[in-house]
């Protein structure tokens, strides 16, 4: 039965080299949102994985932007509330920033590199002292994303329960640079 969920979910994953620069294979998820009866699968995936895992979530964090899309929807199965770790410049009120580097810098010029720096953001009273948080988004590349955004939550003192994600480049090592963070991934690609 999960077999054949993680196999709906896998089948609507697509695939584009060179995008958004060259060298980079894309893994694009949209087939998988416009698909409800895979989508549901993946939600149900995902939700199965957390309630067998922890008995207690406080929050959900999804990471901008695709996490957006993820995040809220297994929030509410779960009954608990979903916050937002956003590109920088897009959350008013106090808030907590960091700079990280994304995986489409690799193998790039310098000057293209210089560009590639991003900075994630989250605000100050997002999360309490010790609320228990589930990190998600779609992918995990080289790694550089999710853990600038457990920086930014640890700097809130959450306890960070786990990093969740639908797809893992496992290439690129990205679960290493989590250290001891612990790290799920429901589709891994070479
Ligand atoms: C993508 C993806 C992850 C991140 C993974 O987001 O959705 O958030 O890259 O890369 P990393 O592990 O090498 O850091 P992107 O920054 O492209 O933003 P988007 O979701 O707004 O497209
Ligand atoms: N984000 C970083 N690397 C990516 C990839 N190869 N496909 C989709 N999103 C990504």
């Amino acid at each position: 039965m999960s077999e054949e969920r993680l196999r709906a979910v896998r089948d609507r994953v697509r695939s584009f080299p060179d995008f958004p620069v060259p060298g980079v294979l894309f893994r694009d998820i949209s087939p998988l949102l416009k698909d409800p009866v895979a989508f549901k699968a993946l939600i149900d995936l995902l939700e199965d994985h957390l309630r067998a895992s922890f008995p207690r979530i406080d929050v959900i964090a999804g990471l901008d932007s695709r996490g957006f899309l993820i995040g809220p929807s297994l929030a509410q199965r779960l009954g608990v509330g979903f916050v937002l770790i956003r590109k920088k410049g897009k959350l008013p009120g106090p808030t907590e920033s960091i700079s990280y580097a994304l995986e489409y810098g690799k193998g790039c010029t310098e000057d293209a590199l210089s560009t590639l720096q991003a900075e994630l953001e989250i605000q100050s009273d997002a999360v309490e002292a010790g609320q228990k948080v589930v990190v998600v988004d779609d992918l995990l590349a080289t790694g550089g994303t999710m853990r600038a955004a457990c920086e930014l939550l640890v700097r809130l003192k959450a306890d960070i329960l786990e990093c969740l994600v639908v797809i893992e480049l496992k290439a690129l090592g990205g679960a290493a640079k989590l250290e001891a963070i612990p790290f799920h991934s429901l589709l891994q690609y070479d």
